[in-house]
């Protein structure tokens, strides 16, 4: 137990015990890091990040300029989601952005209605925000490209239901739902439909420029009400930076509180957060205007090369095999022979943080991996695969 001391250490004390203690910390530098979502903030990031750590975007009154970074980074958010006049904001991440875009989506439909309908592969955050704001959650199988199977989709749509959840790259698998056929049953029974892109959507957008088969995903598809885009994920953008854009301000103003004593001048909240990070949307901008499309293309670009090595490398291991055919740089491995389970525990005893499904380990492969690692990744994997008897 740590107690807090009468007089302060000197700051080269306490500095030196933080290093020590960050060691055992896992770093993305040394590319073990393959099972997350997250990566090493992008240096000019950080730089940016450091010049505006006082900003407060809950009292925009004090931070006008802040507030007007923070809506220019929407509007870039928006160009590369095809809308450019989208409202929103850079929020605390993904889990953040859904309870948001099911909130409004509650608040629009006047309570009335309390279903939301959403695949299986959903990401667990649209869980907590069914919780907290009171719906109930109904999972929707998939199909056998692991997409929300959508006659499922239309026989689960009732008179109780609120809002479609759609997932443009699932946490699993980076799977694209058919976005376009739920957005016409949201159209055909006038409901809410979100969009959750928060890993996809700094991947798919770049994909295409890049001349990959990309289906829409995002307001180009007319019932598309909200999408949930994070920057602290592909976006190179230190923790915490999420995304919820709205196609109108009325879904946005649905989600509105009043602040009134602030010292800039009273208020109205549209996030869940009141004291919140003026740094992490400044620096959202930052990158965005910074690395423009041609830099994040070259980043997606990369992760992709990387994904088809790791994907050969995989189909040359007998006893594994790829779960599916990967959309975007997230791979699952799966296997016939043996106990998945037991692999990524040895992958782990090994060091590689890998992540766990229940048929499948997951590889993420993040802008921090390089080509060195994915080598010494597959090494470990064949070792691994072959002493497990495979
Ligand atoms: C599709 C999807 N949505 C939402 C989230 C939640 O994001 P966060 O962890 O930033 O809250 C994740 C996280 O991996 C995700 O994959």
């Amino acid at each position: 137990m740590v107690k807090l001391f009468e007089k302060g250490l000197p700051e080269k004390a306490v500095l030196r015990k933080l290093e020590s203690k960050l060691k055992q910390d896992f770093t993305y530098s040394s590319g073990r890091i393959l099972g997350s979502m997250c990566t090493r903030p992008h240096e000019f990031a950080r730089y940016v990040h450091m010049k505006c750590l006082e900003k407060n975007l809950g009292d925009p009154g004090l931070f006008c300029a802040a507030t007007q970074l923070e809506q220019e980074a929407i509007g870039m958010l928006g160009s590369l989601l095809s809308h450019p006049k989208a409202y929103g904001h850079i929020v605390s991440g993904g889990t953040e952005a859904n309870i948001l875009a099911l909130w409004a989506a509650r608040n629009l439909a006047k309570n009335k209605r309390h279903e939301v309908v959403a695949p299986v592969s959903a990401h667990c955050s649209l869980d907590k925000a069914a919780n907290l704001l009171g719906l109930k959650l109904i999972k929707v199988k998939l199909n056998d490209r692991f997409q929300m199977d959508i006659k499922e989709a239309e026989k689960t749509v009732t008179e109780k239901t609120v809002a479609i959840v759609g997932v443009a790259g699932t946490t699993g698998l980076g799977a694209v739902d058919p976005i376009h056929e739920l957005s016409e049953i949201a159209l055909a029974h006038g409901l809410y439909f979100h969009v959750d892109a928060a890993f996809g959507g700094f991947v798919l957008p770049f994909l295409e420029e890049l001349g990959f088969n990309v289906p829409d995903f995002d307001f180009r598809v007319p019932g598309v009400c909200s999408v949930t885009v994070d920057p602290h994920k592909m976006g190179l953008a230190p923790i915490p930076a999420g995304g919820i854009l709205f196609r109108n301000e009325e879904m946005m103003r649905s989600i509105s509180t009043s602040v009134p004593y602030l010292a800039g001048g009273g208020t109205d909240h549209t996030t869940i957060l009141g004291t919140r990070s003026g740094a992490s949307a400044i620096t959202v901008w930052g990158l965005l205007m910074h690395l423009g499309r041609q830099g994040y293309r070259g980043v997606v670009g990369r992760c992709m090369r990387l994904t088809s090595k790791l994907v050969e490398g995989i189909r040359q291991i007998n006893g594994i095999s790829l779960k599916t055919i990967p959309t975007l740089n997230i791979v699952g491995i799966t296997s016939n022979e043996l106990d998945i389970e037991l692999v990524a525990g040895e992958l782990r005893r090994m060091g590689w943080a890998v992540s766990l499904f229940s048929s499948y380990i997951r590889v993420v492969v993040m802008p921090h991996v390089r080509l060195s690692h994915i080598e010494h990744f597959l090494e470990d994997l064949k070792g691994t695969v072959e002493k497990l008897g495979g």
